[in-house]
């Protein structure tokens, strides 16, 4: 049995699992093939780690961190009777692949600093000591992720009323962190303290996410949930069906604009429009204070055949042009608090967030 595991999501599949000690393997779920089949993948290479980063096998901003610094461990597994210098090398490389597979999530670069950083501390260390400090790091980011789910859905489930309706888009549960999720876990921690919460998920164009995953980790909950159009949002908030909009974050500038999911900045004009409390909840290391605002953040390009072919079908003429940003930034004074494991940002200014990842946990 492995000694850390992502705790079940009503399914006995973890969505992420390391299998052994430093000679063992990384075992992900394979999201791509959700709602219909609970698959998983075992990584033995670095190059199986991108590529299951890249194509969303493994997604969602605190999910891939915890991937990326346990991508680290199998990418040197191999490396353990090289010299040093050699190891050190390989390090770098591998930091190098990973940091490559996708541009927006924050917490990819926050975790892979992290395994850097600590195999700098140890300068003088053998490599199979290295490596075993490593697999030590990236249980410790799982760990760590995990509390940082429960505080967040501890603090965000304040903000909630018995009886609420809460619209999500794309997915920040269980299937997008170590733990119970971000946006998510305010809604399982609001429902663990007796209210009654329903929620509607957008399905969220192009790869459904919120219809794929959102809604399957959902149900499997017993959380009652509704499918719409990512269209529909407007429409379900006229009709007065929804009480506050709850999302993650990918990326959140020192100035608190946030990019996720694309469409999530539609969702935030659309409750500004509406008068309803725009949430989104995200651990500390979703932050990115080295950027002043959300123009400086890199948003990934996803090929044109995620909308071209969708799930196998032509849908667009050929030849004809497509745009596919992965992400968006919504600004600041659109976001009503930022939900974090160390509490609720509000009014979410530089200033505010400045004060609250400062202060000590
Ligand atoms: O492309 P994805 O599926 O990785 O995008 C995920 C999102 O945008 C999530 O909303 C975000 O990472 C928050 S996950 C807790």
């Amino acid at each position: 049995m492995p000694l850390h595991s992502v705790p079940m999501i009503a399914t006995s599949t973890p969505v992420i699992e390391w299998v052994g000690e430093t000679d063992g393997c990384l075992r992900l779920l394979d999201q791509t093939l959700l709602p219909c089949e609970t698959k998983t993948i075992e990584c033995r290479s670095v190059e199986q780690v991108v590529e299951a980063i890249r194509s969303l096998r493994v997604r969602g901003a605190p999910a891939i961190g915890v991937t990326a610094a346990y991508g680290v461990v199998v990418g040197l597994r191999e490396s353990v009777t090289a010299d040093r210098s050699q190891f050190d090398e390989r390090l770098r490389a591998i930091t190098q692949q990973l940091a490559e597979s996708r541009p927006t999530a924050v917490n990819l670069f926050w975790a892979l600093d992290r395994q850097r950083r600590l195999a700098e501390r140890s300068a003088t260390a053998l490599p199979a000591d290295i490596l075993k400090a490593l697999l030590a790091e990236a249980r410790a980011i799982e760990v760590e992720d995990r509390a940082m789910c429960a505080a967040i859905g501890r603090h965000g489930a304040e903000l909630l009323k018995d009886g609420d309706v809460v619209l999500t888009h794309c997915n920040a549960g269980a299937l997008a962190t170590a733990g119970d999720g971000t946006a998510l876990a305010v809604i399982y921690a609001a429902v663990a303290a007796g209210k009654q919460i329903r929620v509607f998920a957008d399905e969220t164009r192009p790869l459904l996410q919120g219809s794929r995953l959102t809604a399957w980790e959902l149900s499997r909950r017993g959380v009652p949930v509704t499918v719409i159009c990512d269209s529909m949002a407007a429409t379900v908030m006229r009709q007065g069906k929804i009480q506050a909009v709850i999302v993650g974050a990918d990326r959140i500038a020192a100035n608190g604009d946030t990019a996720n999911k694309i469409g999530t900045y539609s969702v935030a004009c659309l409750a500004k429009t509406h008068g309803l409390p725009f949430y989104v909840a995200a651990p500390s290391s979703t932050f990115d204070l080295s950027l002043t605002n959300g123009e400086q953040i890199p948003i990934e390009a996803r090929s044109p055949a995620e909308i071209t072919h969708g799930f196998g079908r032509q849908t667009v003429p050929e030849g004809v042009d497509v745009y596919n940003p992965a992400f968006d930034v919504t600004p600041a004074e659109l976001i009503t608090a930022i939900i974090t494991e160390r509490g609720v940002i509000q009014p979410v200014t530089a200033e505010e967030i400045r004060i609250l990842l400062a202060a000590s946990t």
